[in-house]
C-alpha cells in the first residue's frame, strides 16, 4: 500500500485522474467508478483531460461500486446519473458502458447476483476509485461487513444516512437500503486507489491504514491487496503515524515508479 499526501483536495483528485489516465493509455478497458464528494475532483480533472490532452474512454467500460434501492436510474441522486451529469455527460464514454447494479430491479437480490456476474465476466476492473466513509465503509459495505463478500443488499447505518442526507432533502429521502459490491468483489480489481480528504476522514483513514485488518473498518481489508494507493490531502492525512515515512516514500521515488 502505498500512501501519497497531497497539499489539497484538488491535488489529490489530479493525482487520481493522473493514476487513471496512465492506466487508460496503457491500455486499461475497465474502470470502476465510486460516487458521493470524494471523487468530484476526479472526475473534473478526467473531463479536463479529455477536452486538452486527448484523454478518451472510447471502448472503456465503467461499473459502480453501488446503487440506492429504490431509486429509478433518472432520479438526480441514483448514483448512475451522478456519474452521468459529473463524467459521462462530458467525456467520449459510452453511456451503454456504465453499467450499475438497478435499484429498482423488482427482485433486488438477484439483481446483485446479475451484477456481480457481469463484473466478473467483464472484469478484473483495472482502477477502482475508492471513497471511504467516516465509519470506514468502501463501497457501502458498513462496519461488520464480510471481508469477503460479493455484491448484495445492505443496511445503511444511521450515520451514513446522515452524512448523505446532505444530497437529498433529509435523512427521510435518503434510500435505507443499497445493492453494493462487496469487498471481495471490490478486491478483485487490480489496483485500487482510494481518495480522502476533509479532517472528518483523519480516524478513519488512520484505522484503515495503520490500523488492525478488522470488519469493523472494512476499508482495512485493503491492506491485504496487492495494490493499493490511498492519496490523502494534508487535512485527512492528519492521524496517520507514519506521515515521515509515506513522504520520505515519495521524496525518494525511484525515477520512472508510477503508482
Ligand atoms: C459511493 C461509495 C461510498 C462513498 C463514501 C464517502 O459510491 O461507495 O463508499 O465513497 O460514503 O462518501 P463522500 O465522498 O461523499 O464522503
Amino acid at each position: 500500500m502505498e500512501v501519497v499526501i497531497r497539499p489539497d483536495a484538488e491535488d489529490a483528485g489530479r493525482t487520481v485522474a493522473g493514476i487513471i489516465h496512465r492506466a487508460i493509455v496503457a491500455g486499461t478497458r475497465t474502470l470502476g467508478l465510486a460516487t458521493g464528494s470524494s471523487p468530484l475532483g476526479i472526475y473534473r480533472d478526467l473531463v479536463r483531460r479529455h477536452r486538452h490532452e486527448a484523454l478518451s474512454f472510447a471502448g472503456v467500460d465503467a461499473f459502480l461500486l453501488d446503487e440506492y434501492i429504490g431509486l429509478r436510474p433518472a432520479h438526480p441522486q441514483s448514483f448512475l446519473e451522478v456519474i452521468r451529469r459529473e463524467l459521462a455527460d462530458h467525456v467520449d464514454l459510452d453511456p451503454a458502458r456504465v453499467h450499475a447494479p438497478q435499484g429498482t430491479a423488482s427482485d433486488p437480490r438477484q439483481e446483485a447476483r446479475r451484477f456481480e456476474r457481469a463484473l466478473t465476466a467483464a472484469g478484473p476492473v483495472g482502477v477502482q476509485i475508492l471513497g471511504i466513509g467516516v465509519n470506514g465503509h468502501i463501497g457501502f459495505n458498513e462496519p461488520g461487513s464480510s471481508l469477503v463478500s460479493c455484491t448484495r443488499i445492505k443496511t445503511l447505518t444511521d450515520a451514513t444516512r446522515r452524512d448523505n442526507a446532505r444530497f437529498f432533502g433529509g435523512i427521510d429521502e435518503v434510500p435505507r437500503h443499497v445493492i453494493t459490491q462487496g469487498l471481495a468483489t471490490i478486491g478483485a480489481a487490480s489496483h485500487l486507489v482510494l481518495i480522502a480528504t476533509g479532517p472528518h476522514k483523519s480516524h478513519a483513514v488512520a484505522a484503515a491504514v495503520e490500523g488492525p485488518v478488522s470488519a469493523m473498518c472494512p476499508a482495512s481489508v485493503l491492506q491485504l491487496h496487492p495494490h493499493v494507493t490511498v492519496v490523502v490531502d494534508e487535512l485527512a492525512a492528519a492521524r496517520l503515524e507514519q506521515q515521515p515515512y509515506y513522504r520520505e516514500v515519495a521524496r525518494c521515488k525511484p525515477a520512472g515508479q508510477g503508482y
